[in-house]
Order: structure tokens, then C-alpha cells, then sequence
């Protein structure tokens, strides 16, 4: 465990009472996102408050993602672009956290290539960004940290950018190497939370207001297991479901090697979490599957698929897809748009592969060109805009209990929220309703949301 309690006793004697802005803007999972609030949580504890606007900021974090080569060039560009700003005012301090810094040839590409940047921190190592911060305030030209502490940081306390929404990790790193993904190599392996902690921490964020409570991990089947009599997830789930409270449980990733019976039985038993199931395929072909490194084929995946479609045959089921992976034939391909005909899923994410280095994939053949790939994205998601119109049919006429969001940025007067089941739900409603649940009566469905009107009485 690193403390930094004397670092950060220093930075207030030395800043005092001068306002102090800081600018943090985090990119790529929900995970990420969840240490860009742990970050914020230290900050506030150094005397900042927080800016949406860059121009104005005495501190700038990207807190970056490394799964795609196009996050992390979207990252060098703002950070080239940021050299202007360190022009206009030399005390800004620049820092680059998260998942690209993890990985020691961008540590050393940052240092040699954008002397703009002030602190690098690695994934691990948030605990010592006011050690950093306190050596570049004194004027270092470059303080990094890119070491495992192992340290979960328990007692941060984040800033959370909802009042009604919460991530809560209950789990860190990934054991699972996929061939085409750097995770495992920049998060390190799996570290399960203790599930006392989770647990309290649930209940006071329910009992602060908080109205959804999504559970994060790369693969949460696998919670527990590196624990000496550490609970399952399944478990987990029922403890959560019996805090007392008006909220929503909702969980994310579901890896379909790991995901049991049990799990599926738990989420229709428990009355807070949520009906719906994100469960990645990336791939419709079990070839393809089995390059992947993921250890299920598509018989088996369709067969967990199967027993939740005979408990409820509307369940809602969405996905993440990887399009091109590297020689994926075109029966491949093909197999993929089957699956989703098949499957019917309500959304997908999905990725055109991107070649990591260091991953097993990277050292593949792989003869399909960008344009193939770029077409074969198209199809993908032509196919999957015209199963989600025609699947979200389901929901005309029916109740959706919804969880008010945001106002909606395509019609005014109406408000934009989630059902139980994740789908986006549009209805006319005043933005005093925004962080309740409302009941909506579906009239309509599009191929993005449903729509519908509040239900009086
Ligand atoms: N742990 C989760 C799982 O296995 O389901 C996935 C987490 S990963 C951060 C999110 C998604 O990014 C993956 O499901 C995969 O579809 C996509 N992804 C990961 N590596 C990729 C790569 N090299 N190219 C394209 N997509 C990738
Ligand atoms: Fe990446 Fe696979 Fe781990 Fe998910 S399970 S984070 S895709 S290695
Ligand atoms: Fe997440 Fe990107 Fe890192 S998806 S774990 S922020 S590589």
C-alpha cells in the first residue's frame, strides 16, 4: 500500500488557498471510467475542483484505454494538441494515466516524443499520483510510476460523475488472454474484491440516493475464485438483491465459459437484478472462436442461450462482436450474421480487429483487407439494425419500468432512460424526472430505442 497522505499534506501547504482546477477525461470501459472517479477522489483531497474545459485547467489526466490502436492515436492527438495549451501556460501540468501507460514501449514513446507531458501513471499505481503531482509541481521535468502495487485502493473515495448511477469493481485484471486482446497484459490478473467490502459499499451508495448499481470485472463469473472461501458471484448477486432499497443491479462482463445455470437461475430469482444478460461472443464461427483462445464453441454458447430463452423467450440479450479477426474466411464471417439472426440480440458492440502487439493474434497471418474488413462491418450492422426493429416490436403495448437519464438530444420536452432489461426507452417527461424510475407505456419501436408515455396513476 503506497500512502500518500504526507504528499498529499504537502500540496495543500504548498498551493494553499489558490484555486486549483483540474480537467480529468477518461476513455475506453466502465472499469477505466471507475479509476478515472478514484483519481478525481485523490484530487478533491488535494484541493481541486473539476473542469469540463481543458483551456482553463492547471491540471490535465487522460486517463486512456489501450484495446484498440484507434484509442490510443486519438490519444496521442489530443496530446500533441496539447502542447499549445503548455505554450499559453507553462505551470499546467499534463499527466497520462490508464491503459496505454501500462505498456513499457508508450511509457518510453511519451517520455522521449511529448515533453508536454509532466507525470505518467500506471494503472496500479493511482495511489501515487500525488508523489508525481508534488515532484512536477516542484518542477520535475518527468515523474512516471508504471509499478504493480496490487493495492485496490479500498479507502478511495471517488468523486462519481452520477448521483443515481454507480460502478461499483468488484473484481480487477483478466486471466483469460484472448489472442487479439492487450487487457490482460496492462490490468494484470484477476484480483477479486472481498465481498464484505463490495457489499458495504453497495449499501451506502443505495443508501446515498443511488438508484443503479452496475458491477464491473473483465469476466465476473470468475469473482471469487482467487479468494481463500470467497464467495461466487451468483452468491454475490443474492447478497447484494437482499439490501434493502428501490435500486437496480446490473453486471458487466459476462464471459460465456464461466457462465452456469446458477448464474442465469440467479438473475431471475432476484427481484433488483436486472433482466438482461450482456454476454460477448465475438464470433459466430467456433474456428474462429477457438483461435481466439475462448474457450467455449458455438454449441455451447447457443446452449446457454437456449436455457434462458426456455425460462423467458423474451429475455434481452446483447453482445460484443469482432469483425476481420485476422484469415476469418467468409463462411466465418457468415457464420456470425447467422448467429445473430439466431440469437436476436437487442444490441451489439462491435470492433473491426485491431492488431495489438504483444498478443498472440498480432503473430498471426492475416490475408483480409482493411476494405473487406470496413464491408464486412456494414453488413454486420445493416443486419443487426434490422433484427433489433423488427426484435424490439416485443416490447408495444407493454410496461417498461425505466430508469430517467438524460433529456433527449433529438426531441424537446422528452427525456431519455434505460429499462429493466437496458433497452433506451424515449417518453415526454419533465427533467425534474431525471435519476427516478418512471413506468412507460411502450407505443413504439425504432431500431435504436422504444418510445412510449409515462404511465399515470
Ligand atoms: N472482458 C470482456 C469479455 O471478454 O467479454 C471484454 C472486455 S474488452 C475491454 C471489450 C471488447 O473489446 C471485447 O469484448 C472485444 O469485442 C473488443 N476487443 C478487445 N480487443 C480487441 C481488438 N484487439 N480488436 C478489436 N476489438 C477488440
Ligand atoms: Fe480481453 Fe478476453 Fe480478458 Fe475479455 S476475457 S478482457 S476479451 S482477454
Ligand atoms: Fe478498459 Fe481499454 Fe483498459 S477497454 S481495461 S480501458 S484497454
Amino acid at each position: 500500500m503506497n500512502d500518500n497522505t504526507a504528499a498529499i499534506k504537502e500540496i495543500n501547504g504548498l498551493l494553499g488557498d489558490k484555486e486549483r482546477k483540474a480537467y480529468v477525461r477518461s476513455f475506453g470501459c466502465q472499469l477505466n471510467v471507475s479509476d478515472g472517479e478514484k483519481i478525481k477522489g485523490l484530487l478533491q483531497k488535494m484541493g481541486y475542483i473539476f473542469t469540463e474545459d481543458e483551456h482553463e485547467a492547471d491540471l490535465i489526466i487522460l486517463n486512456t484505454c489501450a484495446v484498440r490502436e484507434s484509442a490510443e492515436d486519438r490519444v496521442f492527438g489530443i496530446v500533441g494538441s496539447m502542447k499549445k495549451l503548455k505554450e499559453l501556460k507553462p505551470s499546467l501540468i499534463i499527466g497520462i494515466a490508464g491503459c496505454m501507460t501500462a505498456q513499457s514501449h508508450i511509457a518510453e514513446k511519451i517520455r522521449k516524443s511529448y515533453p508536454q507531458v509532466d507525470i505518467v501513471l500506471g494503472t496500479s499505481a493511482i495511489n501515487a499520483l500525488p508523489k508525481l503531482l508534488l515532484e512536477a509541481l516542484h518542477g520535475a521535468r518527468f515523474s512516471a510510476d508504471i509499478s504493480e502495487y496490487d493495492d485496490f485502493s479500498e479507502a478511495a473515495e471517488q468523486v462519481r460523475d452520477s448521483r443515481f448511477k454507480a460502478s461499483v469493481p468488484i473484481m480487477f485484471g483478466c486471466n483469460n488472454f484472448c489472442t487479439y486482446c492487450i487487457v490482460p497484459y496492462v490490468r494484470g490478473r484477476e484480483r477479486s474484491r472481498h465481498a464484505e467490502d463490495i457489499i458495504e459499499e453497495v449499501r451506502r451508495l443505495v443508501q446515498n440516493g443511488y438508484k443503479e448499481i452496475m458491477l464491473l470485472g473483465q469476466n465476473v463469473n470468475s469473482y471469487g475464485k482467487d479468494l481463500e472461501n470467497g464467495m461466487s458471484f451468483p452468491q454475490l448477486l443474492r447478497e447484494l438483491d437482499s439490501i434493502e432499497g428501490d435500486f437496480i443491479i446490473r453486471f458487466m462482463s459476462s464471459h460465456p465459459k464461466d457462465a452456469s445455470k446458477e448464474l442465469i437461475d440467479t438473475i431471475f430469482e432476484c427481484e433488483k437484478v436486472a433482466k438482461h444478460l450482456h454476454l460477448p461472443v465475438q464470433s459466430g464461427s467456433s474456428d474462429v472462436l477457438f483461435r481466439m483462445n475462448r474457450h467455449y464453441d458455438i454449441e455451447k454458447y447457443l446452449g446457454i442461450v437456449d436455457y434462458i430463452y426456455s425460462r423467458d423467450p423474451e429475455f434481452s440479450l446483447t453482445t460484443d462482436l469482432i469483425v476481420g479477426f485476422p484469415d476469418e474466411s467468409d463462411e466465418e464471417f457468415k457464420a456470425t450474421l447467422d448467429l445473430i439472426k439466431k440469437v436476436r440480440y437487442d444490441n451489439i458492440y462491435s470492433f473491426i480487429y485491431s492488431k495489438r502487439s504483444g498478443t498472440k493474434a498480432a503473430e498471426m497471418h492475416d490475408g483480409i483487407s482493411d476494405e473487406e474488413k470496413g464491408q464486412r462491418m456494414r453488413e454486420l450492422l445493416s443486419v443487426q439494425r434490422e433484427v433489433s426493429s423488427e426484435h424490439y416490436k416485443r416490447f408495444i403495448g407493454k410496461t417498461m419500468r425505466v430508469l430517467a437519464d438524460d433529456v433527449s438530444k433529438k426531441k424537446q420536452g422528452y427525456l431519455t432512460g434505460k429499462s429493466n432489461e437496458f433497452i433506451i426507452v424515449e417518453f415526454e417527461g419533465d427533467s425534474s424526472l431525471i435519476g427516478q424510475f418512471v413506468d412507460v407505456e411502450i407505443t413504439d419501436a425504432m431500431n435504436w430505442a422504444v418510445a412510449g408515455k409515462i404511465k399515470k396513476g
